[in-house]
């Protein structure tokens, strides 16, 4: 029996995202069925959530002779919460005040479900002490609040109001559902931090990978319900005391040729690889095996290190294999040649050059490619949303592999 979440779409712009947050729950195998206020369908029709949904939506009218008469209350039975996205002004009014002059409020007072709102309105609507008001009170109740972000909005201003990221919002939803094991049964390899090449005993060439992507996969994925083992280079912050995050299995490797020969062992037992760690592409070729004294200009002559991602992809027979491209500069056209090149079903191209996002920061923006030709941008937002979205299309190419393998029924 899937899970059942119900989305609540009301009379703003942001409407047409509630289209993509639906597709989104139903690829990670919950059952969405949506309820939309007058306004709502100003700016979507219910035909678009119907076809998308395969059910039928919720409408605020009084239900017509021959059809359902109680279906404010029984709409809601069974399933396990409520999200309002986007919420508008006045519906989070209406809530707030016990209104129910549809059969939306009516639902919604009568669910006794857990609510998520992401709020989406004009800056000056938002800040209005009477909108900020109904937000404390149903707050205080027990509504979840996702947003809203700042930005550009449809109004043409340039505030806090925007509807939050769906990816965000979803990720969001799936935190509040919990124990949604959707990878049970996935054995994850995943990499992180950067590798450390020695000089000498006390010093080496490293580079800026703090490891929090990576970290961000594993912890996700065996949320999850995935078995990982993580392939750790330096992190920063270091790992916790243990060493080992819970349900992890952690694996330490300092340099790449530790981390190729921890990779190549575990890869013949996992089914996802995510390499997300920064490797270093060239090593010194002697490292000194005495500190090096101080001296007025210092030589290192360096050698190429093994190419891991490459090396493995070659023979990846049914695995997933995606690969982090961190890039400065013509992203697509460098993340496209790596992802055909290394033979990768997936590639995440990250911008590393901006600061808001990439290296130690707990914030991403990518651009996913995948082998079959799909580019999928996922905006800025947290590491773990950013992890998830990862993990949904390394996982949606696992299972159509799968689904190939299954011998035909007789
Ligand atoms: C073009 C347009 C865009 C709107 N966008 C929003 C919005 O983003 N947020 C909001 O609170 N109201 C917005 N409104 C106003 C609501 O649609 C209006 O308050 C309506 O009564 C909301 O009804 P509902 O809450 O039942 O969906 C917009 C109205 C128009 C005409």
């Amino acid at each position: 029996m899937k899970d059942t979440v119900i989305l609540v779409v009301t009379g703003s712009v942001a409407a047409y995202k509630s289209a993509l947050l639906a597709r989104r729950l139903m690829e990670r195998g919950l059952l969405v069925k949506v309820a939309m206020t007058a306004s709502a369908e100003r700016f979507i029709t219910p035909l678009t959530f119907e076809a998308l949904t395969g059910l039928p939506v919720l409408r605020a009218g009084f239900p017509q002779s021959g059809q359902a008469p109680m279906e404010h209350i029984n709409f809601s039975r069974g399933a396990r919460l409520v999200v309002i996205a986007p919420a508008t002004a006045n519906t989070l009014g209406k809530l707030a005040h016990g209104v129910a002059d549809d059969s939306i409020l009516s639902m919604l007072l009568a669910c006794g479900l857990p609510v998520m709102a992401a709020p989406a309105m004009n800056t000056q609507m938002y800040k209005h002490p009477a909108v900020q008001s109904n937000i404390s009170t149903l707050a205080a109740r027990g509504v979840t609040f996702i947003g809203p972000s700042s930005g550009s909005l449809a109004c043409g201003e340039e505030g806090e109001g925007k509807m939050e990221d769906v990816e965000t919002i979803f990720a969001a939803v799936m935190e509040k559902l919990g124990g949604v094991k959707d990878l049970a049964g996935a054995r994850l390899l995943v990499t992180a931090g950067g590798c450390q090449e020695p000089i000498d005993p006390v010093r080496y060439i490293g580079n800026r990978s703090s490891g929090k992507m990576g970290l961000a996969v594993a912890r996700v994925a065996a949320g999850r319900g995935a078995e990982v083992t993580l392939v750790a280079a330096h992190m920063e912050p270091s790992l916790p005391g243990t060493g080992t995050p819970e349900g992890i299995r952690v694996i330490r490797a300092q340099t790449a040729v530790e981390m190729q020969e921890a990779v190549r062992q575990e890869f013949v037992r996992c089914d996802i690889l995510v390499m997300a760690a920064a490797v270093s592409d060239y090593r010194v070729e002697s490292p000194a095996a005495e500190k090096v004294k101080k001296k007025s200009a210092m030589r290192l002559d360096l050698i190429e290190n093994p190419d891991i991602l490459a090396s493995v992809a070659l023979e990846k027979g049914d695995r997933v294999v995606a690969g982090f491209a961190a890039e400065t500069e013509d992203h697509l056209a460098s993340g496209r040649k790596k992802l055909m090149a290394k033979n990768l079903d997936l590639i995440v191209i990250n911008d590393v050059s901006r600061g808001d996002i990439g290296f130690g920061s707990d914030y991403n923006e990518v651009t996913l490619l995948t082998r079959d030709g799909k580019k999928i941008e996922i905006a800025r937002a947290t590491k773990d949303v950013v992890a998830g979205a990862v993990l949904d299309h390394a996982a949606a190419i696992w299972r159509a592999s799968q689904a190939m393998e299954q011998p035909e029924a007789s």
